[in-house]
């Protein structure tokens, strides 16, 4: 097949992460056939520097013509200043929002060989395999910011079909689990809590009554995931609780830069990006954990692209590295480390062992 990607590298270890994946990208092309064609875009603070924006309309109109979007992280210190009128994180938002990539897809599998990376009990993780549907495009990130003297607010607002339409995509993706939904909130407190608890029950109920779903306080949840995260199958929640329990998620993997990402709306395109950010603290020293890009190419092999077999054979090439020991310094909990690079070629030579293209 033949397939447009737009990269989008942004800042900080962006850049590194996105070219080792991209490498791992075009073996697996190199290998099945398939063109991909990628082109190089700016978002963030890299566009900010060259543009004034951080998402310039070149770089949507790019997004929009293409089959999938891969981006790195976006942000650094640089442009962090509290009274910056632009800032990167306002790129990778309104790119979310244009896109119409309402649900955010994070898979958390521990793997077996990293378990020496994460701070929970090995006998807690052995067999966890959840998922975490975000909302991406509502809640409190995109309502009404105001500042005035010693004052300011941030509108949280949902609306039903917003909270329906996530819902039921974390349901269909049930289905093909294990058929199992938590919904996650703070309906105790909030309001937009209480419309999500609702309506959430009334999807379930109508559309899916061979899923279960149970609803979890957010405050509670964030507890029960370290304690019993094999009990979860599909977690949905809005969009800040998504963002801090993914973080949180990650420890059970062993580290942030293992966990990938998919956004994507009703149509074919969808943005595949690391859960992590630019992490400032190590970048440009090409140590930078790659497998969360590289999984997320995987992901974008199989939802924009409707390639499953390919998919499969990149997450194994990864699983594969990491049994062969092939340990980024943020895996590597006191045994040697490999950089950046070392990884992606890990992982390509895994693929070139391990996955057998049809000829
Ligand atoms: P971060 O995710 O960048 O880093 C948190 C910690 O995890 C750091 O110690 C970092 O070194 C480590 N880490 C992250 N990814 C790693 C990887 N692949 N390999 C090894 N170690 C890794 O979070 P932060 O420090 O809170 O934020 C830094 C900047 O990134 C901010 O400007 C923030 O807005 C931005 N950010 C962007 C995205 C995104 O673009 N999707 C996501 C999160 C944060
Ligand atoms: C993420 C990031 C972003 C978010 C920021 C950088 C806007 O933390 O992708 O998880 O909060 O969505
Ligand atoms: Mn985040």
């Amino acid at each position: 097949m033949q397939a447009e990607i737009v990269v989008l590298p942004g800042d900080g270890i962006g850049p590194e992460v996105t070219r080792a994946a991209l490498r791992v990208l075009r073996a697996v092309g190199e290998r099945y056939g398939h063109r991909f064609t990628t082109h190089e875009h700016l978002i963030g603070g890299a566009a900010i520097d060259a543009t004034g924006e951080p998402l310039p309309a070149a770089t949507l109109d790019a997004c929009r013509k293409a089959d999938a979007v891969l981006l790195g992280a976006v942000g650094g210190p640089q442009w962090s200043d509290p009274q910056a009128k632009v800032r990167p994180e306002q790129g990778l938002l309104a790119i979310r929002k244009a896109l119409g990539l309402y649900a955010n897809l994070r898979p958390v599998k521990p793997h077996p060989a990293a378990l020496g990376a994460s701070p929970i009990k090995p006998h807690l993780l052995n067999g966890v395999d959840l998922l975490v549907v975000r909302e991406l495009t509502g809640g409190i990130y995109f309502g009404d910011k105001t500042r005035g003297d010693g004052i300011a607010s941030d509108l949280c607002t949902y609306t039903v079909a917003e909270i329906e339409r996530v819902v039921r995509r974390a349901c269909q993706l049930a289905r093909q689990r294990r058929g199992h939904v938590t919904s996650v909130d703070k309906a105790n407190v909030l309001e937009t809590s209480r419309l999500w608890r609702e309506t959430a029950t009334r999807i379930a109920r109508d559309e899916f009554p061979d899923v279960t779903l149970e609803h979890q306080l957010v405050d509670s949840m964030a507890m029960h995931l370290l304690a019993k995260p094999r009990e979860y199958d599909v977690i949905v929640t809005e969009n800040m609780f998504g963002d801090i329990l993914t973080d949180e998620a990650s420890m059970l993997a062993g580290s942030l830069g293992l966990l990938p990402s998919a956004s994507l709306g009703e149509g074919q395109i969808g943005i595949y990006e690391p859960i992590h950010g630019s992490a400032p603290d190590i970048a440009g020293r090409g140590i930078a954990n790659p497998y969360a890009t590289i999984l997320s190419v995987a992901m974008l092999l199989r939802h924009s692209l409707g390639l499953e077999d390919e998919a499969k054979c990149v997450e194994l090439a990864v699983s594969r590295a990491l049994d062969d020991g092939q340990f980024t310094g943020d895996l590597a909990a006191g045994r040697p480390a490999i950089g950046t690079d070392a990884a992606a070629t890990a992982v390509i030579r895994q693929l070139q062992v391990e996955c057998h293209a049809v000829e």
